[in-house]
């Protein structure tokens, strides 16, 4: 989005609410009320009036979520699932919403006769969709740790949904792009492509399916959801388009409270969310070797930094490989995170030398596809409590299939699975056994949720951080974070900053325009590295708790991201 938008959204945004201020662009907005980060203007003004009326980070942080859901249903959801890392009177919690695969999956539902994956099963229509978790698990990191009323909590998002919202320009676009998808499905094409067409700019979309269900949800919880007549249109219309979703999954879905992924890295402690998000073991293990390589010494923008970088992604992703759920991942955290497994892989990494991928672990190695999947925010409190969700449905609407009847999209989560293990998924990623479809099972999971926090002599200094982007959000979320951490960037710097991507396979680097000066490009060049250039990456919001108190909001400047704070400094 162009600064010249971003002002205007910023403009509009102080005229609704006056005591707010969005970081629209450098330096990230500072204040002391709490901070919110969001990809959409309504979802941060949510979020900021619960912080106003008492809330902490936790209900602000479930408000956004949910308001997500009604105005950026191309990743915000009800039917999809998410993670979320919580520090909450300095203690750190993660929730685990993720999907899992419905009870009459199997192994090779999405493989023909042949053998082959059958096109587009596991990303579009229900066959793709696995058993929502958002309803129950923004639900539960309320119940646990939310200090408002929950019926508050829910009331910004069903009054949105009931009274409507104005579609943007990126709504509209959004919803073209998808347009010949949502005409196979009649229950979509009804209520997103009204005469046929995707609804203009500038005109009001009501979501009463949805209103209604978030009604019930203020007045019930998740069973409104998970049984009953929504869970009743979901295996509805599931059935009619030959998925195998029933009421029976959705009632059965239970979100976990797991122990984070907790390491320190350059003086900071740090957790973020273990699997069957791999982000944070990849956060851990990039982290761990990049200190034992002395990264931090290097030149800034040299070659030698970059070339290390590269090769500790490279390794990050290759173990990635051997993921999955929790009760049936082939490495444990320790296996890769303890001394001696960062020491033996810290000596494979050649100091001026890119290593080849098909040797760390040889597979079939084919280039994916950009997806502007998943939504990520953060928020923080007067008090410095934190949280960092990340949310998706996967690709753009998920799987398309809107459920009438519930008012939302179904996801299109399978295809996170090794839906054929060896192959890559949408995202280019090549995955192993250890996350094969199984009844039940969590599909891994990029998604990075980051709390990290060091204490100073003025004070404590925190910074809650994610992102949206398939499997670039943990190379994402690491870049900015190291920014922060080894190189003492101010938030929105972190953010600015070009970043760059490798994912083990395909084998080639890819950085944004901006991110290699030509004679660093050449210099890795000749050390082997491959590179393409792409303006698509992903994309990270951040909050921080600075050590006199103050919070800022930054703002992915790549997005239609909307940070803001509460009671400015003057
Ligand atoms: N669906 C993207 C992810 O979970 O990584």
């Amino acid at each position: 989005m162009s600064y010249r938008i971003r002002s205007l959204m910023t403009a509009l945004l102080m005229v609704l609410l006056p005591q707010v201020v969005l970081a629209a662009s450098a330096p990230a907005v500072r204040g002391s009320g709490g901070a919110i980060s969001s990809e959409h203007p309504e979802a941060t003004r949510a979020g900021l009036e619960i912080l106003q009326k008492g809330g902490n980070a936790v209900d602000a942080a479930v408000a956004t979520a949910l308001t997500l859901a009604v105005v950026y249903p191309e990743a915000g959801n009800l039917g999809g699932g998410g993670f979320a890392v919580v520090r909450m009177d300095g203690k750190i919690t993660t929730l685990d919403f993720r999907e899992v695969a419905p009870a009459r999956a199997t192994s090779d539902m999405y493989l023909g006769e042949d053998g082959e994956p059958i096109s587009e099963a596991s990303r579009v229509g229900p066959l793709a969709a696995g058993v929502p978790g958002s309803p129950t698990g923004l639900w539960e990191l309320h119940r646990k740790h939310g200090r408002l009323p929950w019926a508050q909590v829910v009331e910004p998002a069903r009054s949105l949904a009931d009274g409507g919202f104005i579609v943007d320009k990126h709504l509209h676009r959004a919803i073209a792009s998808k347009e010949e998808i949502f005409s196979r499905f009649p229950e979509t094409a009804a209520v997103w492509l009204p005469g046929g067409k995707p609804p203009s700019v500038g005109s009001r979309m009501k979501l009463p399916d949805l209103a209604a269900a978030l009604r019930g949800y203020a007045e019930k919880g998740p069973t409104a959801i998970t049984t009953g007549a929504v869970a009743e249109a979901v295996e509805r219309v599931s059935r009619r388009h030959g998925g195998i979703l029933t009421a029976d999954d959705l009632a059965a879905y239970k979100a976990a409270w797991r122990e984070p992924i907790r390491f320190q890295a350059f003086g900071w402690e740090i957790a973020s969310m273990p699997l069957p998000a791999s982000g944070g073991i990849i956060l851990g293990e990039s982290l761990g070797l990049l200190e034992r390589l002395g990264w931090q010494a290097q030149e800034r923008y040299g070659a030698r930094r970059r070339h290390l970088l590269i090769e500790v992604l490279r390794q990050s992703f290759a173990d990635r490989f051997l993921m999955g759920d929790p009760t049936t991942t082939a490495v444990q955290p320790q296996d890769l995170l303890s001394d001696e497994a960062l020491e033996e892989r810290f000596k494979r990494i050649r100091p001026g030398q890119a290593r080849s991928s098909e040797d760390l672990y040889p597979t079939a190695a084919l280039v994916g596809v950009e997806s502007h999947d998943t939504t990520h925010l953060s928020t923080v409190d007067a008090e410095g409590n934190l949280v960092a969700l990340t949310t998706t449905i996967n690709g753009l609407f998920g799987s398309c299939l809107y459920v009438p009847g519930a008012g939302f999209f179904l996801n299109n989560e399978m295809d996170d699975f090794a839906a054929a293990p060896g192959r890559p998924n949408m995202f280019g990623l090549v995955q192993g056994e250890a996350n094969k479809v199984r009844p039940g099972r969590r599909m891994l999971s990029s998604m990075s949720p980051t709390i990290a926090w060091r204490s100073t002599a003025e004070g404590e200094e925190a910074v809650a951080l994610g992102g949206r982007g398939g499997s670039r959000i943990p190379t994402n979320t690491l870049q900015v974070l190291l920014n922060i951490i080894a190189d003492g960037d101010p938030l929105q710097s972190a953010l600015d900053r070009p970043r760059l991507h490798h994912q083990w396979l395909p084998d080639i680097v890819q950085v944004e325009p901006d991110t290699l000066a030509p004679e660093t490009r050449a210099a890795l060049e000749t050390m082997g590295h491959g590179f393409e250039v792409t303006s698509g990456t992903a994309k990270i919001e951040a909050v921080r708790r600075l050590p006199d108190g103050r919070v800022e909001a930054g703002t992915d400047p790549r997005v239609r991201a909307t940070g803001a704070v509460l009671q400015p400094e003057l």
